[in-house]
């Protein structure tokens, strides 16, 4: 099928049929989220694929045992975290040093910029030193374009669940390339879930995704958006 037949295919499916998804179609598409495109190739995110029948139980009552999440064959939790990016960028540098391809603008950008961009402390202290930084940075922006953040941990947060969030759209899409269908979820008790998952406070928990075949009457309605005039803006 062509890239644009599958968009047309993908639909969020609440009733799942009780077809059992083979494992290899869940891992190709969960390989294929990690090829996503991703914040300075951080790469924060996590895919928790739970399988213990007594974990996938309070998973489902933590989805508020919505249909999407009761029905599906299969559960992934994916979650964002801000406290990976010290292990990945050296990896990173790792990797360039390797392919002997680490140039200076680049060890720059993740031995300087990537630190002083993502470092957080558990009392905000570097949060309040960012915030003075950025008064100053925003005078020089009158004159010219300055960058405005991150700054607070929130900020980190939306920068990791951005990335995210297209990971998990790939990885719907590898779903439906193979011939399920996936339904992503956040109507979900977020506490619930990572005590679960036994994550920390660095962690947001993206999605939920619900996989499975859709029942013939999984799908509720014909699939509606707003007019493209309203949204698509060509200026
Ligand atoms: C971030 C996100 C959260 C969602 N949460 C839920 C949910 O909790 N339960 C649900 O049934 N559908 C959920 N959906 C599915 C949307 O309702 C659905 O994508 C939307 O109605 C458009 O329909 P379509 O996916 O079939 O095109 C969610 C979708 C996204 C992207």
């Amino acid at each position: 099928m062509d890239f644009f037949d599958l968009v047309q295919k993908r639909r969020s499916v609440r009733k799942f049929s009780t077809e059992k998804v083979p494992d290899k179609v869940i891992l190709k598409s969960l390989q294929s989220a990690l090829l996503a495109a991703n914040s300075s190739n951080l790469q924060p995110w996590e895919f928790y694929w739970v399988k213990d029948k007594h974990k996938k139980n309070k998973l489902i009552e933590a989805c508020f045992s919505q249909n999407a999440a009761k029905t599906a064959q299969e559960l992934i939790v994916s979650v964002s975290r801000i406290d990976t990016w010290r292990r990945n960028k050296n990896l990173l540098i790792e990797n360039y040093k390797q392919e002997g391809k680490l140039l200076p603008i680049i060890d720059n950008y993740y031995n300087k910029v990537i630190p002083y961009s993502y470092y957080h402390d558990m009392f905000g202290i570097a949060g309040i030193f960012k915030r003075c930084v950025s008064f100053f940075t925003a005078i020089a922006g009158f004159f010219r374009p300055v960058p405005r953040g991150p700054i607070s941990k929130q900020d980190l947060f939306e920068i990791v669940t951005k990335t995210t969030a297209l990971a998990c759209q790939n990885f719907m899409m590898g779903i439906v390339a193979q011939g399920y269908d996936s339904c992503p979820m956040e109507g979900f008790d977020e506490n619930r879930v990572k005590k679960i998952l036994d994550l920390n406070k660095n962690t947001h928990v993206v999605m939920v995704l619900g996989v499975g075949k859709a029942d013939p009457k999984g799908v509720y309605g014909d699939r509606f958006r707003i007019d493209e005039d309203l949204v698509i803006k060509i200026i």
